[in-house]
Order: C-alpha cells, then structure tokens, then sequence
C-alpha cells in the first residue's frame, strides 16, 4: 500500500494577500495613533503654556497701577512692587519661550495651519503679543528708573488690551473662520 503524506494547509495565496494588506493597515492605525497621540500632547503642554503666559501678562500691568500709585515716600511699598514685577517678567519670559516653541511644532513640525488663513492672522496676533510682552520690559524700567509718567488710568486700559489680543488669538485659532 502506498503511504499518502499529508501536507499541513499553506497559505492560500489570495487570504495571505489580504492578512499582509491588514497587517499594514494595523500597523499604520498604530503609528497614526501613536502620532495623534503625541501631537495632543504637544498641544495640550502648548496650551498650558500659553494661559500660563497670558496669566503673566494680565498681572503685571495690574502691578503697574500699583506701581502707578504709589506715594513719592512710600519706598518699601515701591521697592516690593518692582521685586515683584521683575520676578513675574522673568517667569513669564521663560513661559512665552516653552509656549512659542511648542506652537511652532505643532505647525512647522506637525505641519497644521500651514498656508491657512487663519494661521496667517493668528502669527500676526502672535507677534503684537510678544511686542506687548517686551513694551512691559519698557515700561517696567520707566518704573525702575522713576521715570514713569503715565497715569494708572493708562496702565488699567492698557492692561484690558493684552485680554483683547488673548481673545481674538483663541477665536482664530479654535473657529478658523478663514
Ligand atoms: C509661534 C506662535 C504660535 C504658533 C506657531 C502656534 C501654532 C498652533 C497650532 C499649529 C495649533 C494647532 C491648531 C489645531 O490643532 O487646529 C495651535 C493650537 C492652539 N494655540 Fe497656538 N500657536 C502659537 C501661539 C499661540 C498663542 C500666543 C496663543 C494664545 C492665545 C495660542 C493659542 C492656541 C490654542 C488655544 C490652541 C488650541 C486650539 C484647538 O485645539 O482648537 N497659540 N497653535
């Protein structure tokens, strides 16, 4: 009698084809959402960054009027004033650094808002904010320099125009409405 060998079942040529095209597919859900992932992180830290900025910049004028009307005798009082002010300018340098950093990963590194509208009027929006940021370095060696001649009436107005440019960033970037 002739032995028949049996032959354990190979890949049917057409179900490994398909077993490879989802094998790459997982693969690339893997890495999309390893990505994605990585992204929201980066976005979540730039995000955090950012409020923590403007946190900085909606105090420090409020320092200035302060600052503004402090009696000519009262020298302790000044002298904490601008031990105060320079500490919260130093703090929200560093935080402006980390958020600008993180913002431009996520568009040059992840490529998001590239060539939009919205990203366009956000970078100007961008750029007054950082010119605001150093008009209070200005404004705070006025004050170091008792130099300072605006009222605290200027200093409370100024101050609303830093919630104004926080605004209009956080619309143009969440509604994107071109
Ligand atoms: C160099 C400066 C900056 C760059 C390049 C930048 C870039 C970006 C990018 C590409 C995104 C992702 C947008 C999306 O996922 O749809 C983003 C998110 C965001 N940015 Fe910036 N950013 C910068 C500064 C700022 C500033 C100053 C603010 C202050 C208000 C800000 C607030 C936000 C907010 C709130 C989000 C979250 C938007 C959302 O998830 O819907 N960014 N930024």
């Amino acid at each position: 009698m002739t032995a028949i060998r049996l032959r354990s079942p190979g890949p049917v040529p057409g179900l490994l084809f398909f077993r490879r095209r989802i094998a790459a597919a997982a693969r690339g859900a893997a890495d999309n959402a390893a990505m994605n992932s990585a992204y929201l992180w980066v976005k979540a830290f730039h995000i955090v960054f950012v409020a923590a900025w403007f946190a900085g910049l909606f105090y420090l004028p409020r320092l200035f009027v302060n600052l503004a009307m402090v009696a000519s005798g009262s020298h302790a009082e000044r002298e904490r004033l601008l031990l105060m002010s320079r500490k919260l300018y130093r703090f929200a340098t560093l935080l402006m650094v980390l958020a600008l950093a993180l913002g431009l990963v996520l568009w040059l590194g992840y490529g998001v808002g590239s060539g939009a509208g919205w990203m366009h009027a956000k970078l100007a929006l961008v750029v007054a904010t950082i010119g605001y940021h150093h008009f209070c370095r200005s404004l705070l060696r006025g004050f170091e320099q008792s130099a300072n001649r605006r009222s605290e009436r200027w200093y409370r107005v100024f101050n609303e125009s830093s919630v104004l440019l926080f605004a209009a960033t956080v619309v143009l970037v969440v509604v994107k409405p071109f």
